[in-house]
C-alpha cells in the first residue's frame, strides 16, 4: 500500500518507517501541507496522511476521489480540517482518537505551573545570574477551583492530575460521564464554570457549538485572574477577546498551545520573519501568556502510537473494509462511525 505523507517533520519519520516497513506500507513524505494547490501530489496513491493544519476541504476531496485515492488517514484526534460531510461515500476517513492523553494533560498542567510560579521568568534571570525574586510570586494549586470544559479522555487525566494538587474540580461537559462523577467532580453549566473558577482548561473538540466558546461574554463573565489554559483547539477561543481581557487585567494568565489562526504559523520555524499576525505577536509579547506550538502530543509516547495507529487503522480498511477510527457523517452528525 502506497501512502502519501503531507506537512511531514523529521519527528514523524522514524516511527512510521517503522511500522509502516513492518507492514509493507509505503509512505511517500512531502513536507508541503496537502491543499487545493499540492494535491496533484496524491497521484498514484492508495491514500493521504494528514495533520492538523492540512485543509481537506470539499474541493481537496473531489481532488483526491479524482486521483484515485480512497482514503485520507489523520494522524491525529480532531477532524475540524476534514469536511467530513462532503466526504461521505465517497472517499474514507480514519483517525487517532486517542495516542497518549498523558501527552496533552501533563503539558497542560506544565503550561499552567510555568505561568503561575513564573518560570519562564526565572528561566531567563538566572541564565543571567540575577537572582532577585521582584515579580515572582506565584500562588498554590491547592483549594483552589479548575473547571474543566470537555471530560474525554484527556479531559479525565487532567481531572486527575489536578485532583493530585488537592484542586476542587468543577466540569461541564454535553455528554457527562458517569466515571467522571465517581471521581467526585461536579458537573455545572458552563456559565457556573466561568462565575466559580480559579482555573478553566479547554478539553472539548472545535465544532460549529464550541466555535468561540470563550469569547468576550464569557471573559466578562470570569473571576478577576483566571487563567485559561487551551491545549484544545484554537478556535476554542476567540483569539482578540482573549487579548482584551489580559489587557484589561481580567485575565491572570493564558496558556496556549493552540491559536486560532495557528496553521499560518505553528510547526515552522518563522524566526526570521517579520510577524504579520498582531493579535498573535501581541500576546506572545504578554509576560503573563505562554505559548507553545501545538506541543502537546508531542511524546515518543505518542509518536509511536500514532503511527502504530494509523497503520492499523489502513491495513483494517484494505483487509476488512472497515476501521473502528472511521469518521462519519450520518443522521446530520459527524462522529465516530461506530458510536
Ligand atoms: P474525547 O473525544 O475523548 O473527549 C472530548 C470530550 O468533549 C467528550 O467528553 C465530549 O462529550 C465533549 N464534548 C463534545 N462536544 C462538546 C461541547 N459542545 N461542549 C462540551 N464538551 C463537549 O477527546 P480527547 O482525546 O480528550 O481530546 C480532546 C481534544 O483535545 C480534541 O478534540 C483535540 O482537539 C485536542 N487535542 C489536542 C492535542 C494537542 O497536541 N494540543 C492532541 C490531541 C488532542
Amino acid at each position: 500500500m502506497k501512502i502519501a505523507f503531507f506537512d511531514t517533520k523529521p519527528y514523524d519519520k522514524p516511527s512510521f518507517d517503522k511500522f509502516g516497513e513492518k507492514h509493507g506500507v509505503k509512505f511517500k513524505y512531502f513536507e508541503t501541507k496537502l491543499t487545493e494547490d499540492t494535491v496533484n501530489l496524491a497521484r498514484g496513491y492508495d491514500g493521504v496522511c494528514v495533520f492538523v493544519n492540512d485543509v481537506i476541504n470539499a474541493s481537496v476531496i473531489d481532488s483526491l476521489v479524482g486521483l484515485g485515492v480512497k482514503t485520507i488517514a489523520l494522524r491525529c484526534a480532531g477532524y475540524n480540517n476534514v469536511d467530513v460531510k462532503h466526504a461521505k461515500g465517497k472517499i474514507r476517513v480514519v483517525r487517532v482518537p486517542a495516542y497518549s492523553p498523558y501527552a496533552v494533560a501533563e503539558h497542560a498542567i506544565a503550561m499552567l505551573l510555568t505561568s503561575i510560579r513564573r518560570i519562564h521568568k526565572s528561566y531567563l534571570r538566572t541564565r543571567d545570574f540575577n537572582f532577585s525574586l521582584s515579580g515572582l510570586t506565584g500562588f498554590d494549586l491547592h483549594g483552589k477551583t479548575v473547571g474543566v470544559i470537555g471530560t474525554g479522555k484527556i479531559g479525565q487525566v487532567f481531572i486527575d492530575i489536578c485532583k493530585g494538587f488537592g484542586m476542587h474540580v468543577l466540569a461541564y461537559d454535553k455528554f457527562p460521564s458517569d466515571k467522571v462523577k465517581e471521581k467526585g467532580v461536579e458537573y455545572v453549566e458552563l456559565d457556573k464554570i466561568f462565575e466559580l473558577c480559579d482555573v478553566i482548561s479547554l478539553h472539548c473538540p472545535l465544532t460549529d457549538e464550541t466555535y468561540h466558546l470563550i469569547d468576550d461574554k464569557a471573559i466578562e463573565k470570569c473571576k478577576k485572574g483566571v487563567a485559561i489554559i487551551n491545549t484544545s483547539r484554537g478556535a476554542l477561543v476567540d483569539a482578540e477577546a482573549l487579548l482584551h481581557g489580559i489587557k484589561t487585567r481580567k485575565i491572570g494568565t493564558a496558556c496556549l498551545d493552540v491559536y486560532e489562526e495557528e496553521g499560518d504559523h505553528f510547526f515552522e520555524d518563522k524566526s526570521g520573519h517579520i510577524m504579520d499576525d498582531d493579535v498573535l505577536a501581541r500576546l506572545i509579547s504578554m509576560p503573563n501568556v505562554i505559548v507553545t506550538s501545538h506541543q502537546a502530543f508531542l511524546t515518543e509516547e505518542a509518536l509511536s502510537a500514532i503511527a502504530e495507529v494509523t497503520v492499523d487503522n489502513l491495513l483494517s480498511l484494505k483487509a476488512t473494509g472497515e476501521c473502528v477510527n472511521e469518521v462519519c457523517y450520518h443522521a446530520g452528525e459527524i462522529g465516530d462511525c461506530k458510536k
